[in-house]
């Protein structure tokens, strides 16, 4: 599997504050504006990155659309010869606001994370009250035509689990695949009794809505098992990063908000992008730091071992 995707987190900053993600840190704790990489060196280094094999750029965050000026970061990427697609993993409170802008500059799809479909829940997870605006966010990107629209639900054992046919039932009635995540526990706050297996999720689904039938789809070199729901036209992925790991499938690398690309989510060990750059590096340099990167996740790759990430999704790039 060649690596050609690159997920580039733009800011550690986030406006929910999931319970295994942000919850133990303060509202406020984020990156200094001089620690983040700039729009510029981003477009830099992803016009090299474009030479080099990658061809997919997924902007993810923290949250992305806390960035006001996001439609040009967007617009500047699909200028790049050789990216040809760009999308975004966001938490939709502000997809409302910036879907249109983002089609229009060039982005092609979104994901949605969405962890509840219940007022109450949704607050208890994300510590904020605002599914309806996701939901409205949902509907909009549907409406510009970022689609297909997919939703990530991360499944939390005791606090969302009872969920799960009510977002089989939101996946028939607006057309939007929902995935399933397995619960990875990373960062300093990991809870490891909130794991819920996938094989779990797909025995719930199976008992209420018939037998998932296996789609031989994917979308290009994604981690998720997809499946239709039964005799409806529904579809479910299913991410199982612990019960059934896809390492040996694995084209990105990772390339957080402040300039550092790492091989793998689950690695330590990252190339310092921007203190090469601001030392006054240039393509050379950049290109020694992705050849290094390569190498780690070509080892990882042949030989996984799950480290234990020390920095919470938002500080990786969710
Ligand atoms: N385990 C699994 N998924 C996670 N996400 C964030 N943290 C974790 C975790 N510890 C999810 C987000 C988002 C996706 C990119 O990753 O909810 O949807």
């Amino acid at each position: 599997m060649k690596v050609n995707y690159l997920r580039l987190s733009i800011t550690d900053f986030c406006n929910l504050h999931c319970i295994y993600c942000r919850s133990s840190f303060s509202r406020n704790v984020h990156l200094a504006h001089s620690e983040l990489l700039s729009f510029e060196e981003m477009e830099l280094v992803i016009h090299w990155m474009a030479k080099w094999g990658i061809k997919k750029v997924r902007i993810t965050g923290g949250e992305p659309l806390l960035k006001k000026s996001i439609a040009t970061l967007v617009n500047m990427i699909q200028k790049i010869p050789g990216i040809d697609e760009i999308t975004m993993t966001t938490n939709g409170t502000k997809l409302r606001q910036f879907a249109l802008e983002l089609k229009q500059a060039g982005l092609k799809r979104v994901n949605v994370s969405l962890d509840s479909l219940n007022r109450k829940n949704f607050l208890k997870i994300t510590g904020d009250d605002k599914l309806y605006e996701v939901l409205e966010g949902i509907k909009t990107a549907q409406k510009v035509g970022l689609n297909p629209v997919k939703i990530n639900t991360v499944v939390l054992k005791g606090i969302n689990d009872v969920e799960i046919p009510d977002f089989i039932k939101f996946s028939m009635e607006n057309s939007v695949a929902v995935r399933f995540i397995e619960y990875m526990p990373i960062g300093k706050q990991n809870k490891k009794n909130l794991y819920f297996s996938n094989i779990t999720v797909k025995r719930i689904i199976e008992k209420d809505f018939g037998v998932l039938l296996p789609l031989n789809f994917s979308y290009k070199g994604e981690p998720a098992k997809y499946y239709k729901v039964g005799e409806s036209k529904a579809i479910v992925g299913f991410i199982s990063p612990i019960s059934y790991p896809f390492c040996k499938d694995c084209n990105r690398l990772r390339l957080t908000a402040d300039g550092k690309l790492y091989p793998c989510l689950l690695s330590n060990s990252f190339e310092n992008v921007k203190k090469v750059l601001r030392g006054g590096g240039g393509e050379g340099e950049v290109k020694h730091l992705f050849d290094l990167a390569l190498l780690k996740k070509v080892n990882l790759r042949n030989s996984p071992h799950l480290a234990y990430q020390k920095r919470p999704m938002f500080q990786i790039g969710g």
